[in-house]
This record gives structure tokens, C-alpha cells and sequence, in this order.
């Protein structure tokens, strides 16, 4: 979701923030379209290496096919990023000095219609970014209970509709099974009273989002996988992790604060007795957004937040 015409959001920023020199090795755990990726194994040339990892086979497929000049240090690896432990064992490397995660759907993504990820095109309701599980948006839409559906709905779409959509996709599936995008947006809109309707974005966007959250298990183990990241990296190596909308960056934000000021001593405690000791620098105070220039050409990156750790 964050590039469009195949720009990496954040791009410069991103890449300055890793602290890149030659022979670096360094995990790009969401590839999609290779952009951050490339400008990392430029950077990290002639003998840095570049793990990169997607759970879309087609993501790979299309950087094995882009990124064929960097043949010789680039690893890929079909897997989910969150597995990071489990991938550096099997290629035995045991430190990292950088790694970037930009999370959520890419362009490409959105942009293969039949892939359901989009309300903009009518497709089965698929929305996997791996299709090797079987586990679908269609599983989501017709088989949970209207309460989980309300649940998933406001949680992950901060939906205030949400109780309505679930009762109204409910209502829908008792009829006939809802089974592509197109019938799950007009089943949204009869939902959402048109006066909520008239201003502010698509009103598919927030379930599309809290859907697609849910059957990618975007949200879960993302803090554990965070804190393998941030265990994996050598001294001085920096993490950088893009989001996309507020549930994630709440969970970056707060899993950083944790490792840099982990101590769970009562705060009338006079001294620390836990023992447990800041693992990270934290770079950015404040998260990094797009500037003028780079929303200007690519309106998708309005919600994008870079923040930047380094470990100690
Ligand atoms: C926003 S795109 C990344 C774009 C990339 N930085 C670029 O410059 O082209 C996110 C990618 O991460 C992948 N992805 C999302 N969650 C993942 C996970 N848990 N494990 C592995 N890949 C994941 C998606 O399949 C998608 O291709
Ligand atoms: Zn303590």
C-alpha cells in the first residue's frame, strides 16, 4: 500500500536511517516490490548480503526477477517475516546490522484486483498475501458469529459502524453465501447511514482494512516479533518499521518503549532491583512522516510512520 508506481515510502529516509556501509548484513522482511531492497544492496555493495523476505510468493518471484543484477547477495525466502529466528538459523547467520519491516499490503497487491484485497474491483474474497494458506476473507465474512464480525470490525477497523455491518452481513449470508467484494461493499454501504456516508474516506475502507487485518494475522505476534528483530541485531545495528495506520504504529511504538525502558520496578522503588536493562536506542523521537513532496506524488502515503531504533 505504501508505493505507488513502484516509490518505497519513505524511501530516503528510510535508507538514511539504517546507517548502510558496504558489507552489511541486512533483512528487508517485507519485500513486495523490491524498492527498499534495492537501494539497501546498493548501498551495501560489493559484498554486504540482503535477506529478504515475503510471505507472497509472487512478491519473490517478481524481486528474484528485478533484483537479478544483486544475484549474489541476495537470499529470499518465502516465509513470514515474524518467523525471523527460525530463517537466520537455517541460513546460520547469527547477527544482523540492520533490518527494515514496511508493514501492511503492497501497490501490487491492491493493484491485482482479483486478488480481493480492493473495494475499487470486484473479485472473489480472497484478500491472502500468502495463497498458500487456506484460510480466506470468504472464511472471515461467512463463517464468523455477528458478534465476532463486530469485534474484528471495530477493532481492526475502528469501525464506529461496526455492530450494524455485522448484522447486516448476517442478515446477507442467511439468504445467499457472500462471496466477492463487490457484494460485501454494497452489503457496507446499506449499513452505514448515507449522512455517515457523505464525507471522509470509502465506506468499505475500515472493514476491507479490519478483514484483511484478520485473515493475514497482521496484529498477532507482532510484538514478540518486534522484540526477535531487535534481539537478532549486533550492537550500533539500526531497525527501521514503517506502519501504516494507528493499530500498528501503537504496537511498535509501545514495544519500543518497552525495550528501552524495561524496568518493572514499583516507581517508588529508590533504585532498579529487576535488573533489566534498556536493550535499544530509540532514534526518533517522534515517528517520521512523509514530507510535501512525497505526498504530493503519492497520495497513499498519508498514514505512513517510520520509527527508527538502534541497539545497544
Ligand atoms: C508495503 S509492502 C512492502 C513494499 C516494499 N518495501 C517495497 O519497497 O517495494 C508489504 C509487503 O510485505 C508483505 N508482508 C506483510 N506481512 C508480512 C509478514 N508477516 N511476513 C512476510 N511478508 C509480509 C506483503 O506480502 C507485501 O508484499
Ligand atoms: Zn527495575
Amino acid at each position: 500500500m505504501k508505493e505507488t508506481g513502484h516509490v518505497p515510502v519513505l524511501y530516503r529516509e528510510t535508507l538514511t536511517a539504517l546507517e548502510l556501509e558496504p558489507g552489511n548484513i541486512i533483512i528487508d522482511g517485507t519485500l513486495g516490490g523490491g524498492g527498499h531492497a534495492r537501494g539497501i544492496l546498493e548501498a551495501v555493495s560489493p559484498n554486504g548480503r540482503l535477506i529478504g523476505i515475503d510471505r507472497d510468493a509472487a512478491a519473490i518471484e517478481r524481486c528474484r526477477e528485478r533484483l537479478d543484477r544483486y544475484r549474489g547477495m541476495l537470499t529470499l525466502v518465502h516465509d513470514d517475516f515474524k518467523n525471523v529466528r527460525k530463517i537466520l538459523d537455517s541460513l546460520a547467520v547469527q547477527e544482523i546490522d540492520g533490518a527494515v519491516l514496511d508493514l501492511g499490503v503492497s501497490s501490487f497487491q491492491l493493484d491485482e484486483g482479483e486478488r480481493g484485497f480492493s473495494y475499487q474491483a470486484d473479485a472473489p474474497l480472497d484478500m491472502r498475501m500468502d495463497r498458500t494458506n487456506e484460510f480466506c476473507a470468504c472464511d472471515v465474512v461467512n463463517g464468523y458469529s455477528e458478534d465476532e464480525l463486530h469485534r474484528v470490525i471495530k477493532e481492526y477497523g475502528e469501525e464506529r459502524w461496526a455492530a450494524r455491518i455485522a448484522k447486516f452481513i448476517t442478515e446477507e449470508r442467511k439468504k445467499k453465501k457472500i462471496e466477492t467484494t463487490g457484494e460485501l461493499t454494497e452489503i457496507i454501504k446499506q449499513a452505514i447511514p448515507a449522512a455517515a456516508r457523505r464525507d471522509g474516506p470509502h465506506p468499505a475502507k475500515r472493514t476491507f482494512q479490519a478483514v484483511r487485518i484478520e485473515v493475514n494475522g497482521e496484529l498477532t505476534g507482532l510484538r514478540e516479533a518486534l522484540e526477535d528483530y531487535v534481539s537478532v541485531l549486533r550492537s550500533g545495528g539500526r531497525f527501521a518499521v514503517i506502519t501504516f495506520h494507528s493499530l500498528e504504529d501503537r504496537i511498535v511504538k509501545q514495544t519500543f518503549r518497552k525495550l528501552f525502558e524495561p524496568c518493572e520496578c514499583p516507581k517508588d522503588f529508590p533504585v532498579c532491583v529487576c535488573g533489566k536493562v534498556s536493550q535499544i536506542k530509540i532514534i526518533t523521537k517522534k515517528p517520521i512522516q512523509p514530507g510535501q513532496e512525497e505526498l504530493g506524488k503519492n497520495p497513499r502515503a498519508r498514514s505512513a510512520k517510520l520509527r527508527v531504533v538502534e541497539k545497544r
